[in-house]
């Protein structure tokens, strides 16, 4: 598992952490401006921030990053653990993003790595400043992240805006304990790959009390990914909240053991979604899922299914899919259908989804060319309460 060596090294620090913790703790300010930090919209602060970063984390006890509330410009910058104490990187001000991503080299232009005890916080704006608008839409690269973080654990981000990200707006990957609430991630509906929370091989993650509008997933849950717990988000423009796309390498990981509750989709191109490229490489289990009080208002595709994914066809047919979808239950689902097929379940052939449970649905089809329909593909499982569209499990 990808995360393994750093679990080992991550537990002495943990240790060490306890320790330093114990001891009688006074806040330590850093603030950015004694560092050299110009507020000007137009110096690279580079350097100063990582400065602050390194005196901040070099001490035990509480440390305080601070930003006060001007615009900061700077290039790439990358804040690494370990930490001795507990971090927080307090933002009142406005981040500015290089324009261009050539000047960016990392794959993320903030990137927290190796840390425990992060908190980011403030009234702040993270902005990535790619103006969409004007739509040059160069993908030949892949563009880096707002920001990226990586290995961190028993942290939060609380009230965070982050604007016109290049690519995702926030990556995760191995975070373990990480809270994410009252952020707002926006970039245009046609922004491509701008996901919101993009995040693969992490645990206990709870994600709430957000607005994500984009011009990809509003979450994209990846492989490995266990226990988390998604509750009042709302999500448009976007793709929804999707579980993938897996199945297509190899090394992949089951997901397992999510709530997503309290959550409304408005005017998305999806609501729940799982995807899986038609290939049989990666053999995994996708498990464990709870969506419950989900509100659609004029979604293209409020229910998706897909394990025959394949965003720009034609792709190349491997083979069924092998992640086998199980324990799925969608609970009180309710509102507009702009696709007449409002609950799509489009299974794989080789490994049906099973058990999947519909409770109370009512999801109506916002179009003349009739009522809303159910379709279903080696979807196996059963329904009960209200039911329109009627189910087509079995
Ligand atoms: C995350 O939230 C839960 C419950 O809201 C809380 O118990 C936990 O301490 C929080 N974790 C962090 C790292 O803030
Ligand atoms: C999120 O931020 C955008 C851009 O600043 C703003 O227009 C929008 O009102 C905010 N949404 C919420 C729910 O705070
Ligand atoms: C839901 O999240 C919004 C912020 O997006 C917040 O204003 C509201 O109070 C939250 N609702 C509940 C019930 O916590
Ligand atoms: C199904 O998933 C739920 C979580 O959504 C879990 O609590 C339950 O134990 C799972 N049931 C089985 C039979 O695995
Ligand atoms: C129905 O669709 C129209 C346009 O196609 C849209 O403007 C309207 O908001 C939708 N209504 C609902 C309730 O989804
Ligand atoms: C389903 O939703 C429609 C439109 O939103 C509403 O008119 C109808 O009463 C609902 N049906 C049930 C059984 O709740």
């Amino acid at each position: 598992m990808a995360c393994t060596t750093d679990v080992f090294k991550n537990m002495f620090l943990f240790l060490l952490v306890v320790a330093v913790a114990s001891r009688p703790a006074t806040g330590k300010i850093f603030d950015v401006r004694k560092y050299g930090a110009k507020g000007d919209g137009k110096t690279d602060n580079a350097n100063a921030f990582i400065k602050a970063w390194e005196d901040a984390c070099a001490r035990s006890g509480r440390n305080r990053i601070y930003i006060p509330r001007k615009e900061f410009y700077m290039s790439d910058v990358e804040f690494k653990g370990p930490c001795k104490g507990k971090t927080v990187f307090f933002n009142n001000g406005r981040l500015l993003a290089p324009v261009h991503a050539k000047h960016i080299k990392q794959d993320a232009w903030i990137n927290f790595q190796y840390i425990d005890y992060l908190v980011v916080t403030g009234h702040g704006t993270i902005d990535g400043s790619r103006s969409w608008s004007s739509s040059n839409f160069d993908m030949k690269r892949r563009l880096p992240a707002n920001i990226a973080f990586d290995f961190v654990r028993k942290s939060r981000i609380s009230g965070l805006i982050s604007l016109n990200s290049k690519s995702e707006h926030l990556n995760f990957f191995c975070v373990d304990h990480f809270n994410i609430s009252h952020v707002n991630l926006t970039a245009p509906g046609n922004s491509p790959n701008t996901d919101g929370i993009k995040i693969g091989m992490s645990s206990n993650v709870k994600i709430r009390d957000s607005h994500i509008g984009s011009g990809d997933d509003c979450i994209a849950i990846l492989s490995g990914n266990t226990n988390f717990d998604i509750r009042n988000i709302t999500c448009g423009p976007g793709h929804g909240i999707s579980v993938g796309s897996l199945g297509k390498h190899k090394e992949e990981k089951n997901v397992e053991n999510v709530r997503v509750r309290d959550t409304v989709f408005t005017g998305t191109s999806n609501g729940i979604r799982f995807k899986t490229w038609e290939s049989p490489v990666a053999e995994i289990t996708v498990s464990g899922f709870l969506y419950e009080n989900i509100k659609m208002v004029d979604v293209q595709h409020p229910v998706n299914m897909e394990q025959k994914y394949c965003p720009y066809p034609p792709c190349p047919k491997l083979g069924d899919s092998h992640v086998q979808i199980r324990n799925v239950t969608l609970k009180n689902i309710w509102g507009t259908s702009r696709n007449k097929v409002a609950v799509n379940l489009q299974c794989s052939r080789s490994f049906p989804c099973k058990d999947i449970q519909l409770i109370n649905i009512n999801l109506t089809h916002n179009g003349s060319d009739g009522p809303a329909t159910a379709l279903c593909e080696n979807a196996r499982g059963s329904a009960r309460g209200k039911m329109f569209p009627p189910s087509c499990l079995n």
